[in-house]
């Protein structure tokens, strides 16, 4: 479906969002593994969450719909039971990869597939330190999805220091070590964001510049409340509409102020954006809060590489955000853009050709310089929801709008993507 964007004059009012894609994961997740009823308010509506919530019930979790909240009802420890048809977890690299740490600790077998854009992510990745953990994990196609996964006598515990900085590696194996007695620990050596081990409550320290995390059966989770915050990695879209729209101002309300989750606004702060960040409340170790933003000047600094993890959703705005900043944008250390849910460098490269600019693609970047010529642009997504809405956004900065084919792929993260555009812009 193609969307044309004119451009907008104005952004104004407040904006409250569902709640964040990787908490929401994590929270379902940890609920299906307590024994009892927990309470998830503010649970994304994303379609990735929905895969989540489909394989959950698949493998025997009651999960109960009313208004304000999503009631999960475990089952315990080894309470799952083995699903009748292969786990379809459809686009989500965080379902795929998380669940199969779960899975990976059943007495059952189970296959875990996704479509064909999660199809051609690798695997291998989450593979090699669940097997070091004794887990019968294998994929029946080049280290990629489907994967099989054959049940375990006993998983052992390992320390294991990540190769590549990834939140979902991490997570695969501190949920699998939620089955061992002895205490597994993850060595991450750029952090990435931390929600797993904040709704766990595990144990996590700095150690000559190293960050640990442990866990152990000690740490099984029981039945409890949730409140997700709003998807702070969706709000930056708005953010950056608002600072690049003249005499426009947004409150974004409860949103997610976890530190790992944060870079992007402190980058845009460093760049010149006047954005106010109000501490509200925390509640699993997950802060949340109010953010405001003002219209600004901005200008393109240099991105040091060891933010690159923390802010590696949020490139492809920030992308879209420097182009109407001073300067050069240049982007190195971040070829993890390449195995996202499209080659984020691929797409935004031909996105800015497109646009009739000056690109240099890099193995593990890309630099983007000159004027847009093309005042007509029609952008594609390439089935890439975070590509279709940061394209959106730069749609309505252009004097003449612009057109972005593929938009139905916002939904992967946020359905109400165009609705949020329509209410809070003129
Ligand atoms: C996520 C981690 C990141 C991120 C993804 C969500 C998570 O992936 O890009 O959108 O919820 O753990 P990696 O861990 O592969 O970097």
């Amino acid at each position: 479906m193609i969307h044309k964007f004119d451009k907008i004059k104005k952004v104004s009012g407040n904006l409250s969002l569902a709640g964040d894609k990787s908490i929401s994961h994590r929270a379902l997740i940890i609920s299906a593994l307590a024994k009892g009823k927990s309470y998830l308010k503010n649970l994304s509506i994303s379609e990735d969450v929905r895969a989540t919530l489909n394989c959950l019930q698949q493998i025997g979790i009651e999960i109960i719909f009313n208004k304000n909240q999503t009631i999960v009802n475990g089952n315990g420890f080894k309470g799952f039971k083995k699903p009748s048809l292969n786990l379809n977890t459809g686009n989500s690299g965080t379902t795929a990869r998380l669940l199969s740490g779960v899975l990976a600790a059943q007495n059952f077998e189970s296959t875990v597939t996704g479509d064909f854009s999660l199809s051609k992510r690798p695997m291998n990745r989450i593979i090699e330190p669940l097997k070091l953990m004794g887990a019968q994990i294998s994929s029946l196609h080049k280290d990629k999805l489907p994967l099989q996964i054959n049940p375990t006598e006993k998983l052992k515990a390992i320390t294991y220091q990540l190769p590549i900085a990834s939140a979902q590696v991490k997570s695969a194996v501190l949920l699998a070590g939620l089955y061992i007695e002895e205490t597994t620990q993850v060595i991450e050596l750029t952090p990435t964001r931390n929600h797993t081990e904040n709704l766990l409550n595990l144990n996590v320290r700095i150690s000559e510049n190293k960050i640990i995390s442990c866990v152990s059966s000690k740490n099984y989770p029981e039945a409890k409340e949730y409140f997700i915050p709003g998807d702070i990695s969706s709000a930056i879209y708005f953010i950056v509409l608002t600072l690049l729209t003249k005499n426009s101002e947004l409150i974004i309300e409860n949103v997610s102020l976890n530190k790992t989750r944060t870079a992007a606004l402190d980058l845009l702060m460093k760049m010149g954006a006047k954005i106010n960040i109000e501490f509200s409340d925390e509640l699993n170790r997950e802060e949340y809060g109010n953010i405001y933003v003002e219209s600004s000047e901005l200008k393109n600094i240099k991105i040091e590489n060891e933010i690159i993890p923390l802010i590696i959703d949020e490139i492809p705005i920030l992308a879209v955000a420097s182009l109407l900043a001073d300067g050069e944008f240049k982007i190195s250390n971040a070829s993890e853009l390449r195995v996202k849910e499209s080659d984020r460098i691929k797409s935004l490269c031909q996105n800015f050709i497109e646009l009739g600019l000056n690109v240099a693609e890099y193995d593990d970047g890309f630099s983007v310089s000159g004027e847009a010529k093309n005042r007509k642009p029609n952008f594609k997504c390439f089935d890439d929801h975070r590509i279709a809405m940061a394209f959106s956004i730069l749609s309505c900065l252009l004097k003449k709008g612009g057109s972005v084919e593929g938009i139905e792929s916002i939904a992967i993260s946020n359905p109400d993507f165009l609705r949020h555009l329509k209410e809070n812009s003129s």
